[in-house]
């Protein structure tokens, strides 16, 4: 089964289509183990209302990717959750296809990729990875800080059209046409979540950070056509992380 599917069964068997974002702050080194607890303490609160977690390099970093983070991934597929990688690989191929083979060997079931490098020798490899190993890809389409315009919404010549677009158009199209397993457009800019879903239509689901924290809103994400929700600090580092996941989950699942 694709990584899409995996993800619409499980949100709908949670009923929640929330990303957990496992988020915290930096942690003195030697402290840094007290990250493994809080994350294990945060999924088992906050589990019952998300479909997926999301890991960054807030965890992978201090905990390593097999001696800490590969065992999160197991917690979350324990409790009924998929799992992906933020590592936004933007590197050659040679080099991005042993980076999904390490994040795919550690059971991440998808992982988010930057198309900035472009499909030869960039993307391809690491999409090769995934279809032998079942596991997906996301694309970045529009990221969602203010800065995102200084890449993602730069204005540039379609190189098959010869006319002005968006540089997120063209990503957009080009995450149709490479089939990836999701589009990343932050819910900070609902107007750019409903223009990318009409090229997308129902076939690359729009996964949108920035709810919560950065300013995102739920009911805007989802009405203007975001399928999945990513969620950070607002839960993570909430006072009551159960309550939390479950208030943007009602959110989410009214605005639906
Ligand atoms: P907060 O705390 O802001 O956390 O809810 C958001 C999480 O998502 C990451 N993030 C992104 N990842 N494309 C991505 O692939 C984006 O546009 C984007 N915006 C935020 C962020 O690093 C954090 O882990």
């Amino acid at each position: 089964m694709t990584f899409p599917s995996r993800l619409e069964q499980t949100a709908k068997r949670n009923k929640s289509n929330i990303i957990l974002a496992l988020d915290f702050p930096f942690e003195k080194v030697e402290q840094r183990q007290k990250l493994l607890f809080t994350a294990q303490k945060v999924l088992d609160a906050a589990h019952p209302f998300l479909c997926a977690v999301k890991i960054n390099h807030h965890l992978t970093l201090p905990l390593g990717l097999f001696d800490g983070v590969q065992g999160l991934v197991q917690k979350a597929h324990d409790l009924g959750l998929l799992a992906v990688m933020d590592c936004k690989v933007n590197d050659i191929g040679a080099t991005n296809q042993v980076i999904a083979e390490y994040y795919y060997s550690a059971g991440f079931d998808a992982l988010i990729a930057n198309p900035f490098i472009g499909w030869e020798e960039g993307l391809k490899p690491i999409f090769d990875v995934a279809d032998k190993t079942q596991r997906g890809v996301i694309l970045l389409v529009y990221m969602s800080h203010k800065g995102a315009l200084d890449g993602y919404g730069q204005t540039v010549v379609d190189a098959e059209t010869g006319e002005k677009t968006s540089q997120y158009i063209i990503f957009a199209k080009k995450a149709l046409q490479y089939k990836a397993d999701g589009a990343i457009v932050g819910a900070t800019y609902p107007e750019k979540i409903r223009e990318i879903r009409q090229i997308l239509e129902e076939k690359v689901p729009i996964i949108s950070p920035g709810i919560g924290a950065q300013g995102g809103e739920v009911e805007a994400a989802v009405k203007a056509g975001a399928k999945y929700l990513i969620v950070g600090r607002a839960v993570a580092q909430a006072t009551n992380p159960a309550t939390a996941a479950k208030e943007f989950r009602d959110r989410a699942d009214q605005a639906l």
